[in-house]
């Protein structure tokens, strides 16, 4: 799908997007975390600024500077972006969950640094489950006829797994990618597919982040009215 200049057909529009992964603290120099770049999510601001939108970034983790354009809030933990895209939510048309949420935090956060002694065995890390905040925005819809757009990433029978957690989390779209070895985390391109709640596949090729980016934009602006 080749732009020269981005039609503004957003123009008017609150986007909110979340990118990054969230950190998980154990203690005060650790946590557990995963590999999302936060690249898809930032192409996704970008494209998003270029046709026109308002946009809202919550950036969990990242690196990369803030795109020219978009209001950024930048968030650590689950509990943390939870918060800041609830509040975006509440006048936006459109969210997109693009960042890698932890599925589970520690259950204790140990104020001091966790120490080794001689002769002890190490502790084992409870976990408790983290908010499912698509899910939630899914079912709440804060805003009428906002349209909710999920990521998924798997590694097995992708468009099976896709279909059925589109349908567990009530979103209307969901970008389901495959990942291994040297696939996606922190890569320039994305190869991808994006389902439809309506039932309709949307294959997207190998390609830029961009290019992904601006055919989840084409699929939901016919979903807005
Ligand atoms: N997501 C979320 N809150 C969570 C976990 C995931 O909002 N606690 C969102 C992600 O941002 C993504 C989508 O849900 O848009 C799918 O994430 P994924 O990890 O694939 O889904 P899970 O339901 O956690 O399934 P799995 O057990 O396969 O990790
Ligand atoms: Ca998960």
């Amino acid at each position: 799908l080749a732009r020269g200049v981005a039609e503004p057909d957003l123009l008017g529009r609150h986007l909110v997007i979340s990118a990054g992964g969230t950190r998980e603290p154990l203690d005060p120099v650790r946590f557990l975390g995963n590999r999302s770049s936060g690249k898809q999510g930032y192409a996704l601001a970008r494209t998003a600024v270029a046709r026109g939108a308002r946009v809202t970034l919550i950036a969990a983790n990242t690196t990369m500077s803030d795109p020219a354009g978009a209001d950024v809030v930048h968030v650590g933990t689950a509990v943390q972006l939870r918060e800041a895209v609830l509040k975006a939510a509440a006048d936006a048309d459109a969210v997109v969950m693009a960042a890698a949420v932890a599925d589970f935090r520690p259950a204790e956060y140990v104020t001091g640094k966790i120490k080794k002694k001689d002769g002890v065995e190490p502790a084992a890390v409870a976990l408790v489950r983290n908010p499912d905040i698509l899910a939630e925005i899914s079912a709440e819809r804060p805003r009428a006829g906002q349209v909710i757009v999920g990521f998924a990433a798997e590694t097995d029978d992708v468009l099976a797994n896709g279909r059925e957690k589109l349908r567990r989390k009530g979103c209307d779209l969901l970008v389901v990618n495959e990942v291994g070895e040297r696939k996606t985390f922190g890569s320039e391109e994305n190869e991808a597919v994006v389902l439809a709640a309506d039932g309709v596949d949307t294959p997207v090729p190998y390609g830029p982040k961009e290019a992904l980016a601006d055919v989840v934009w084409d699929l939901v602006v016919p979903r807005f009215e």
